[in-house]
């Protein structure tokens, strides 16, 4: 196999960030808010934690130890690590969720261009309640509006993963992950000085159990899964390009920290703002968007902070959306020797066919629907609660039991020199532990335990 076409991060740090980039997205800021509300809050939050712990955390690992030892994309690690078997197959899994999850994501990716632009424009400014969310939902009834924004979102991803994945990725991330969290930090200040603060803070935070039903449990999974960018070989591609030898776990730790603490810096930020200005917190996708621009108009210094946190969100989102044509361009390189340009574009023409339905979709009375579902909301819940489930899944089986043992401990502990004692632990967690756990969770979902 050629090696020429591959990339290779230059500094650990910049590994760091890349990976960091990648879970760091609109599903910390979009999506947890949306979810975490739409499945009675705490109670959610708290599954969700459990978890990261119990499945998210050792995936990545999983994935990181599959791509350090095979140097591979999705496709190609497990032809590599399990010749001749059909566990290859697990990497088609994952580039269907990857067409599939940009589908709806550089939507919403588009929504967040367009709060940009409102923002500049200061059209939060004096507005209430009904004609922010007025606009919006005219915005998004538009359909070519969203569509628009959606191929400019996808084109901009092209041409970064296009200049190649140590130019393009690791040089933004270090500087823009640190002032998101700057900037989360102070709308939750702000969230101090509203009246739902008591009410925000009691959603998120002391749980009702008897919220919690199976599909609360499926969609606190699915959150798992897609936040932390795994479940579809997205870190078996990125650890394929590190070159030193780093602490793999202590990172990857690091990693899943930064990401839940943003996704609870989000519910803080915008639960208190949901019962303030008395907005229902089960509104589904758009609670973000009629949400943050409520807080943006009254605060003070309101004009800035939107346009700083819309950048940052969009940059967010560019990061993550990169890490996943990425994936799927590594793919296509290795499996298809095509050239990283042609690779790009097929891909990108794909994903603006996708999310082309998808925004129309959200046009009401639109016909593209399945299921009952528009494409939208349809593409968001099965790629999360089922196709990257699914893929966690047999990534989970086929490291605890097929992946070569020592060859694993190697990697996991770079030979031996790091966290050697936690390698039982992974094993056994990745062997029994997620396995059972994702399965029990499909077997109840579907009613039969
Ligand atoms: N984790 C990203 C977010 O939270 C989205 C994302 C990037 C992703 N790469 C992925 C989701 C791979 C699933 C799989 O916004």
């Amino acid at each position: 196999m050629k090696q020429e076409h591959r990339g290779a991060f230059t500094s650990n740090f910049g590994v760091m960030m890349a990976v960091a980039g990648s879970a760091v997205g609109l599903g910390n800021v979009w999506r947890f808010p949306y979810m975490a509300g739409m499945n009675g809050g705490a109670a959610f939050l708290l599954l969700y934690l459990a978890m990261i712990l119990m499945v998210g955390l050792p995936l990545i690992l999983a994935e990181f130890s599959i791509g350090r030892a095979s140097r591979r994309g999705a496709v190609g690690a497990f032809k590599v690590l399990a010749p001749g078997k059909r566990w290859y197959l697990i990497g088609y899994i994952a580039i269907l969720a990857g067409f599939t999850i940009m589908g709806f994501y550089s939507v919403i990716a588009g929504w967040t261009i367009r709060f940009l632009s409102e923002a500049i424009n200061n059209s939060f400014a004096g507005q209430s309640m009904s004609e922010i969310t007025g606009s919006f939902n005219n915005f998004v009834d538009s359909g070519y509006k969203p569509m628009l924004l959606s191929i400019g979102f996808i084109a901009m991803c092209g041409a970064i993963v296009l200049s190649g994945v140590e130019k393009g990725i690791e040089r933004y991330n270090k500087i823009l992950m640190p002032v998101l969290i700057v900037i989360l930090v102070f709308l939750c200040l702000n969230s101090l000085t509203l009246d739902g603060f008591g009410a925000g803070m009691e959603f998120l935070f002391k749980p009702d159990f008897s919220k919690i039903t199976t599909q609360t449990v499926l969609d606190a999974l699915g959150q798992v899964f897609f936040t932390l960018s795994i479940g579809m070989g997205v870190m078996i591609t990125y650890s394929s390009y590190v070159t030193k030898k780093e602490n793999m776990v202590r990172s990857k730790v690091i990693i899943t920290l930064i990401d839940t603490s943003i996704a609870i810096l989000a519910g803080i930020a915008i639960f208190p703002a949901v019962f303030t200005f008395g907005i229902s917190p089960t509104q589904g996708p758009e609670l973000v968007f009629v949400t943050l621009p409520n807080v943006f108009a009254q605060m003070a210094g309101g004009y800035f902070v939107a346009i700083l946190f819309f950048i940052l969100l969009t940059i967010a989102a560019i990061t993550s959306a990169v890490s996943i044509i990425e994936m799927m361009v590594a793919f296509f390189i290795e499996e298809y020797r095509m050239t990283r340009r042609r690779a790009v574009i097929t891909i990108c023409s794909m994903i603006i066919g996708m999310s082309t339905l998808c925004a129309l979709s959200q046009v009401s009375g639109s016909s593209i629907r399945v299921f009952g579902l528009n494409l939208f909301d349809l593409l968001d819940v099965v790629s999360s609660n089922y196709l990257l489930t699914f893929g966690g899944l047999t990534i989970a089986l086929f490291t605890g039991w097929i992946f070569n043992k020592e060859k694993l401990f190697n990697v996991f502990t770079c030979g031996g020199r790091y966290t050697v004692w936690l390698f039982p632990v992974f094993l056994f967690i990745i062997r029994y532990i997620s396995p059972i756990a994702v399965s029990l969770i499909f077997l109840s979902k579907l009613g039969l335990v």
